[in-house]
């Protein structure tokens, strides 16, 4: 089966397609001709996720999924959350951003924080949604070379290791989008 995920970012495209099985050919939206701007105008991330596989099923024939991902920290009340890509303003700036972040926690003791993924499948028709979390603790510092987004500053719970640290395949196993993929995946081999 095609199955488009609704995705530019080569990162996230990467990271599924390993863990896709091999009867399901992901296509990005760059091998549909996709190139127009998918507004995120949605105030969570599941309506986020559900704009951009609706704009995908209306207007290109194809099965499809989205996906939308914020950074949920406790002591900031959900901030960024599902405004994370944008923390620190425009252009979006993945340094800019965790600088911002540690600045805003400079005095919290509380460091506690979660990633969140929603996905939203549009398929034959219906709609399905899937969510992951991954629990865990903003660094003081960024460690690590790895990765993107705020990867040098989350350290996922019971590691010691921020995610810039791993390798991609073993943050995959815990991450909220790896969750989340993992739960779209065991619902495609039911369903296929
Ligand atoms: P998106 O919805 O996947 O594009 O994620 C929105 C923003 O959340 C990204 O621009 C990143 O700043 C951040 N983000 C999403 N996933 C990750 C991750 O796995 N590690 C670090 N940052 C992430």
């Amino acid at each position: 089966m095609k199955l488009v995920f609704a995705t530019n970012n080569l990162n996230k495209l990467k990271e599924v397609q390993e863990m896709l099985p091999k009867s399901i050919e992901l296509l990005s939206l760059k091998d549909i001709n996709c190139f127009e701007e998918i507004e995120e105008t949605a105030t969570t991330l599941e309506g986020n996720a559900k704009i951009k596989a609706n704009h995908i099923s209306e207007n290109y024939n194809y099965n499809c999924f989205a996906d939308d991902t914020g950074l949920e920290v406790d002591a900031l009340y959900g901030e960024p959350g599902v405004y994370s890509a944008r923390y620190a303003g425009e252009p979006a700036n993945a340094e800019n951003n965790m600088t911002k972040l540690l600045k805003n926690l400079e005095n919290k003791t509380n460091r506690t924080a979660q990633f969140r993924t929603s996905i939203c499948l549009n398929l034959n028709g219906e709609q399905f949604l899937f969510d992951g979390i991954c629990k865990g603790d903003i660094l003081t510092n960024r460690k690590g070379e790895k990765g993107f987004g705020y990867d040098p500053v989350f350290q996922p719970k019971g590691y010691q290791k921020s995610f810039a640290q791993m390798s991609s395949e073993a943050k995959n196993k815990i991450s909220h989008r790896g969750l989340a993929i993992q739960k779209l995946v065991e619902f495609l081999k039911k369903t296929y």
